[in-house]
């Protein structure tokens, strides 16, 4: 998420402060920079193909990327990047585009009606929070597809690295749930004709309601994919729904918060929560999705929903005052919020009357989309920060792993491990796996090695002494548990992603996007507090070899093999993927030898089942300035053997590109789009984009966040040869 509501996560680069192309070259390893100068020249470059290595030198053919171990090759041609139109000051495409021989197609927007009795969608945003509630939800995020078989069978659940534990059998690849994030709203664009001014409790209920998440089924007849507007299946969690909270901070006095009866006319408090309910999930980003069949949705920004409006601290009995508010710095709570302003209607979100409310957001959120009427489970076990995604690995013990970052300047990368394994052929004795296990933080260390720290009471300081008194305390305060035991501070943790041990490979080796961190590197330095008084995002910590560049603009991928091949291991080996760039910058004299391939604040990242990594990103999307020759947001397809990128998809004006699953056949893929022309106001809507009805859905009135399905007109696979 960095629309421009959000300020702390724009993008303003300026190129005259970034290193200069020797800069890079003199910090890369031994190996690396022999490589670098000998590929410098433009003829070496256009002999050597498509090449891209800390994201300087790009394309300059279109030959397939041939296979190679767990690599099924790439076959697509690149596409050139969308760039501005300095005639209309938007990129010259209001499209999403994909490479000659794919199709891209809107498949389900923003205000679809999902479930029986759902209204159509109105292009004045004149509907309710009711209607809301049944209508597919705003600015969608992470998302999985799971295929519905005859007898509702479990489907794709276990990730290819787990190949064989998955099971097509007798499952309908064509008629499926799409589980699908919606992280944020846009209230400029929600409301109407009046926009968020003044804010009711009417506005507050329905910006509500199109957060959470959206199952909806979808089916292919012919060759064409729709979305099911009657479905049984469908269904809309949403930031009022009731949840189950579980795991060790399931019933802790820091969850006690006040409870209210949520109605369409106001919240009323009627008591306290026990500790073991909540009520919705909010802003949730990316995802993950279980061996048993169960999708993960992660709270990620969910710090910007509370406000206060100048009230006194409510005390908490047993909890000094001071605590409580070192808590809230740490993660970012602040009087105004986001601008979401929902504690101006809403006295729940007030942070200062009902200050352990934010104890119930910042986790990880199960849910079965197999049985709609199940309740969604808060998974405390595996820990509360701002959660991107969490990905699955299951090794060859059948031991299970989640791999996790905490997207915002100088967090951390964890991982849970289970303490039971997997019961592959039994979904239901896995039901509470996420409930018991160890939370891990990562240590990167300068020689490319690391460990992982665990985070439980009584061990490194983890201590009453220190402020956590218990389990409960611990994974509460993750972040402050995180920073006492000396975990690494990174350029802001999005997404993970796991390769798939296919084809000959067979290492445990997980990938995450460092997106970009300004603070990096820069005057004075300092550190997030072991203490938890640390205002979120408000260090500066030195350059490091995980995070090597000051000033870091345009993000980098790290990734990381566990010792052992097991993902109960405390140690891993470590090196950087790519350091994302821009070409355009003089000194590295690329301009005019470049392919479309690069790349700026890498972000969404998935292994499809034939091991090509899948990179999105989510930068201004203006294609303004620094972004003049990278256009809009894109996602790219690399080859994780050669480190060879390629530009798959660009996107409308001012979108993130973010979300990505497919059919388990890998010839049906799902992208979202978010927050198309987010440079729109309430009184002109469409001012930055059209999109989806630019590309041929629905009405004119607004833009709108949709699934886009890609498929391949001669029927084969996604990005394959
Ligand atoms: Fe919602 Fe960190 O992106
Ligand atoms: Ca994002
Ligand atoms: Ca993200």
């Amino acid at each position: 998420m960095k629309g421009r509501f959000h300020p702390k996560n724009n993008l303003t680069v300026n190129p005259s402060k970034n290193e200069s192309i020797r800069d890079v070259i003199d910090r890369v390893s031994l190996s690396r920079r022999r490589f670098i100068m000998t590929a410098v020249g433009t003829s070496v470059l256009t002999v050597l193909g498509d090449v891209s290595i800390g994201g300087f030198l790009q394309s300059v053919e279109a030959a397939p990327i041939p296979k190679g171990t767990g690599f099924g090759g790439i076959g697509f041609k690149s596409i050139p990047p969308n760039l501005l139109n300095p005639a209309t000051g938007n990129l010259e495409k209001d499209l999403v585009s994909v490479p000659e021989g794919y199709t891209a197609k809107v498949l389900v927007a923003w205000g679809d009606p999902i479930m029986p009795g759902a209204p159509t969608w109105l292009a004045d945003a004149s509907q309710n929070a009711a209607a809301q509630e049944m209508q597919y939800g705003m600015h969608v995020d992470g998302m999985h597809y799971f295929p519905l078989s005859p007898g509702n069978v479990v489907g794709r659940t276990v990730s290819s690295q787990a190949r064989s534990l998955r099971s097509f059998v007798n499952q309908d690849i064509n008629n499926g749930l799409l589980c699908v994030n919606h992280e944020y709203t846009q209230d400029s664009i929600l409301h109407g004709s009046e926009g968020l001014s003044p804010v009711t409790i009417a506005k507050v209920r329905k910006s509500q309601a199109a957060h959470g998440v959206s199952v909806v089924q979808i089916t292919k007849s012919g060759n064409e994919w729709t979305f099911n507007r009657n479905s049984s299946y469908g269904r809309r969690i949403t930031g009022n729904t009731e949840m189950r909270v579980s795991g060790p901070a399931a019933g802790s006095d820091l969850l006690k918060s006040k409870k209210f009866n949520i109605t369409s006319e106001g919240s009323s408090e009627i008591g306290t929560n026990d500790g073991y309910t909540a009520y919705g999930t909010l802003n949730n980003c990316a995802n993950g999705y279980t061996p048993w069949g169960t999708y993960l949705t992660c709270e990620e920004n969910w710090n910007g929903y509370f406000g206060h409006n100048g009230e006194a601290l409510v005390s908490t009995p047993g909890i000094p005052d001071s605590e409580i508010v070192a808590g809230q710095n740490r993660y970012g709570l602040s009087a105004g919020g986001f601008g979401y302003r929902w504690h101006e209607a809403d006295p729940r979100f007030n942070y200062r009357t009902n200050p352990l409310e934010p104890h119930l957001f910042g986790w990880v959120v199960e849910i079965n989309p197999y049985e709609p009427g199940s309740k969604p489970v808060k998974r405390t076990a595996l820990g509360r920060f701002k959660h991107e995604s969490a990905q699955v690995v299951v090794d060859d013990n059948n031991r299970v792993a989640f791999y996790m970052g905490d997207d915002e300047r100088n967090e951390y990368i964890y991982k849970f491990v289970c303490t039971q394994s997997l019961n592959p052929g039994n979904p239901a004795a896995n039901r509470d796996l996420l409930d018991t296990g160890v939370l891990y933080v990562a240590k990167f260390n300068a020689n490319g090695t690391g460990q992982w720290l665990p985070l439980v009471y009584g061990q490194n300081g983890l201590t009453p002494e220190n402020g956590f008194r218990n389990q409960a305390e611990v994974l509460v305060k993750t972040r402050q548990a995180a920073d006492r035991v000396g975990a690494t501070m990174m350029d802001r943790p999005e997404w993970t992603a796991v390769r798939p041990r296919i084809g000959g490979y067979k290492e445990i080796e997980v990938y995450c996007t460092l997106t970009n961190n300004t603070r990096r590197g820069t005057n004075p330095p300092s550190s997030n507090n072991p203490n938890g008084t640390t205002t979120a995002g408000g260090a500066r910590p030195p350059i490091d070899a995980a995070n090597p560049r000051p000033d870091n603009r345009y993000g980098h991928i790290i990734r990381w093999r566990e010792d052992g091949r097991s993902v109960a291991a405390t140690t891993f080996r470590w090196d950087i993927f790519f350091e994302a760039g821009d070409k355009t910058r003089p000194e590295a004299n690329l301009k005019g030898n470049i392919n479309g391939d690069d790349m700026s604040s890498p972000d969404g990242l998935w292994f499809d089942d034939f091991g090509r990594l899948w990179v999105q990103t989510d930068h201004a999307g203006d294609g303004v300035g620094d972004l003049a020759n990278i256009g809009s947001n894109t996602m790219s397809c690399a080859d994780p053997n050669t480190k060879q990128v390629r530009l798959f998809l660009t996107s409308p004006t001012d979108c993130e590109v973010t979300g990505i699953t497919t059919t388990p056949d890998g010839k049906a893929m799902f992208v979202n789009i978010q927050h198309p022309g987010d440079g729109g106001t309430t009184q002109n809507p469409t001012l930055r984009s059209h999109w989806p009805y630019s590309q041929g859905y629905g009405l004119p009135g607004r833009p709108r966040s949709a699934t886009v399905v890609i498929t391949r007109n001669d029927g084969g696979v996604i990005g394959g040869l």
